[in-house]
């Protein structure tokens, strides 16, 4: 299985900050929030990680990771687009990593979602992707699972009025068969190829299976959401692991002197 972090977009939500740095490589708590969903794949024994990021500071991510060797891991890079075009949504940054997967199952990761526990990307026999829902308050930011009988029979993406509270976050894993769909999908309405169309094709088909996560999940990706992560990694000690984990990413101690 290999790994896929989508790492592209504006980041608009996270403006003025983001109008300098990658949004992945804003910091949540001491580490830049890319090193979280990496971090993910990571404990799932996955060791071949694929990045795709794109816009004017796409290069930040591959300055800061490098090869991943020093990790144990390899590290590949796509680029989603330059500078001055503009993004084409999640499914289309997929679609970029067909040449480096080939024909390998895939587990996929968006790179400001930021999980406490950890995942289990085996797919169901018989099955040809997954996800992961997690049940919220918010639920009209979030793609939204419709669950009737124990399954889900659709997804909606930021629906006014949420047919459940069950909210698809951004883990996923495809067989290589999810590049051939996209292919033919068309925009929807904001100009981008959806993940939930990549979803609901599954669901149609009868082959996506689906697990409801316990325990923190929230994205990095506004304001609001950055602080609830910060929050989190900080008082659960997922941040400090992660650290240890890597000792050449320093200490929160080091990084305290440096702010007093
Ligand atoms: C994306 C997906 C949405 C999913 C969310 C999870 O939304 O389109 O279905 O629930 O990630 O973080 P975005 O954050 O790009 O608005």
């Amino acid at each position: 299985m290999i790994g896929v972090v989508l790492a592209g977009g504006l980041g608009t939500r996270l403006h003025p900050l983001t109008l300098y740095t990658n949004k992945h490589m804003v910091r949540v708590g001491c580490l830049p929030m890319i090193e979280y969903p990496i971090n993910v794949l990571a404990e799932a024994g996955i060791k071949d990680i694929v990045i795709v990021s794109g816009g004017e500071f796409f290069e930040q991510i591959e300055q800061y990771l490098s090869h991943g060797n020093e990790r144990g891991l390899n590290f590949h890079y796509e680029n989603q687009n330059r500078a001055w075009e503009k993004p084409k949504g999640i499914a289309h940054a997929l679609s970029r990593v067909k040449k480096i997967v080939g024909k390998e199952d895939m587990a996929v990761i968006l790179g400001d979602n930021i999980f406490g526990m950890k995942l289990d990307f085996n797919l169901k026999e018989g099955m040809e992707a997954k996800i992961f829902l997690k049940e919220v308050k918010n639920p009209e930011r979030f793609g939204v699972a419709e669950i009737k009988d124990g399954k889900v029979i659709s997804i909606e993406e930021k629906p006014k009025k949420p047919k459940s509270n069950y909210v698809v976050t951004g883990a996923y894993v495809y067989k290589a068969n999810v590049f051939d769909f996209i292919e033919t999908l068309e925009p929807s309405e904001r100009g981008e190829l959806e993940i939930t169309d990549v979803n609901n094709w599954y669901i149609k088909r009868g082959k996506m299976c689906y697990e409801i996560i316990e325990g923190f999940w929230s994205d990095a990706g506004t304001r609001e959401s950055i602080k609830v992560a910060e929050e989190y990694v900080i008082k659960s000690g997922l941040e400090e692991k992660i650290l240890k984990k890597y000792p050449f990413l320093n200490s929160r101690k080091e990084w305290e002197k440096l702010f007093k």
